[in-house]
């Protein structure tokens, strides 16, 4: 670890810069969130639209107090079972939270993240008092960065663009974005689920004790939750693993280009590669990205959410290319 870096990226936090930073899940954007103007400098980088509220990175063991209104004993739980880890809580917001976090909504999104280079940022930061708002590292809508390259891809090198400083971390583990469970509406509906991943719906509501609830109309807003999300720029189809070959033959025999991603390996290891596969299958300029449908298993769930999302603007594509 470069402890000089991760100082100086600290110090250009605590001035309001904004800082590309690693964790377990995929790089985020990370700014102070006590700083408003801060956190409205990721919005306008990424590209996004102002309602969308930020999670808030902390340290671990850090005094939560001052994000939350109240810790209830399920969210206590879930931090003892995956705290540091991918891990992401919804809890009504404190008073003193910028707007800005979140997105003007009642609640706060808190994660305290597993990657060292991250744990290390936040001690630095602040004495380990602050908090880190941090989006994924991508420009809005896009696939999220999982290596510190990707992210100097999205917004250009530290100086040339937004960004003071990207801290190198690495490829991320993970892979793709944190579990997102809402616990604000305890008493009405229970947990929520709100976003798949890693940590997954068996695990936690193992942790719990409780059966989840899936998302209702009147859920916070999640943009990694909007329909259309983490897509390539070329159209993304799934296809069933039979017939996969038939599909690709039959487009390139009308002369399209056609690129596949097959599915081997267990879904942890499937994740990991995930956003650094679509982002070079979308390099080559293709006229479709056509993937193999992972197993429709409980363990597969966060990897086929974001499939299902990068294939959600191409819908009909391949007949379109069939002509
Ligand atoms: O793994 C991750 O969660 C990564 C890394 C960088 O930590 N971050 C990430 O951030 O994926 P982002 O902004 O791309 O997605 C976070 C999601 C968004 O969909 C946002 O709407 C939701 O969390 N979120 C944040 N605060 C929320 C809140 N108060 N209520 C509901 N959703 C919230
Ligand atoms: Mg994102």
């Amino acid at each position: 670890m470069d402890l000089e870096a991760i100082s100086a990226a600290a110090r250009l936090l605590e001035a309001g810069r904004l800082v590309g930073m690693p964790t377990e899940t995929v790089y985020g954007l990370a700014a102070d969130a006590s700083n408003p103007d801060a956190v409205a400098a990721i919005f306008a980088a990424k590209g996004r639209p102002s309602n969308h509220p930020v999670i808030v990175h902390v340290a671990r063991g850090a005094d939560l107090s001052r994000w939350a209104a109240e810790v209830p004993p399920e969210a206590k739980k879930l931090i003892d079972a995956f705290w540091p880890g991918p891990l992401t809580l919804i809890l009504k917001r404190a008073a003193s939270v910028p707007a800005a976090v979140t997105g003007g909504q009642d609640s706060v999104g808190l994660r305290c993240p597993a990657h060292p280079v991250a744990q290390a940022l936040l001690h630095e930061f602040r004495q380990g008092q602050g908090g880190l708002a941090a989006p994924s590292a991508n420009r809005f809508g896009r696939v999220s960065p999982t290596t510190a390259q990707h992210v100097i891809d999205e917004f250009g090198a530290p100086g040339d663009g937004p960004l003071a400083a990207v801290l190198e971390g690495g490829s991320c583990d993970v892979g793709i974005e944190s579990t997102i469970v809402d616990l604000t509406r305890l008493d009405t509906l229970g947990p929520v689920l709100l976003r798949p991943g890693q940590v997954s719906a068996a695990q936690l509501e193992q942790a719990l004790g409780l059966p989840l609830a899936l998302p209702d109309r009147a859920a916070p807003r999640v943009s990694g939750s909007l329909d259309a999300h983490y897509a390539p720029t070329t159209p993304v189809a799934l296809a069933a693993s039979a017939d996969v070959e038939r599909i690709a033959g039959a487009l390139q025999a009308k002369g399209k280009r056609v690129v596949t991603l097959r599915c081997t390996g267990d879904a942890h290891a499937y994740a990991h590669a995930l956003y650094a596969n679509l982002r070079a299958l979308d390099r080559d300029g293709a006229n479709l990205i056509l993937v193999e449908q992972p197993p429709q298993d409980p363990a597969w769930q966060g990897v086929n959410d974001r499939l299902r999302r990068a294939a959600y603007d191409s819908a009909g594509v391949v007949e379109r290319l069939l002509g």
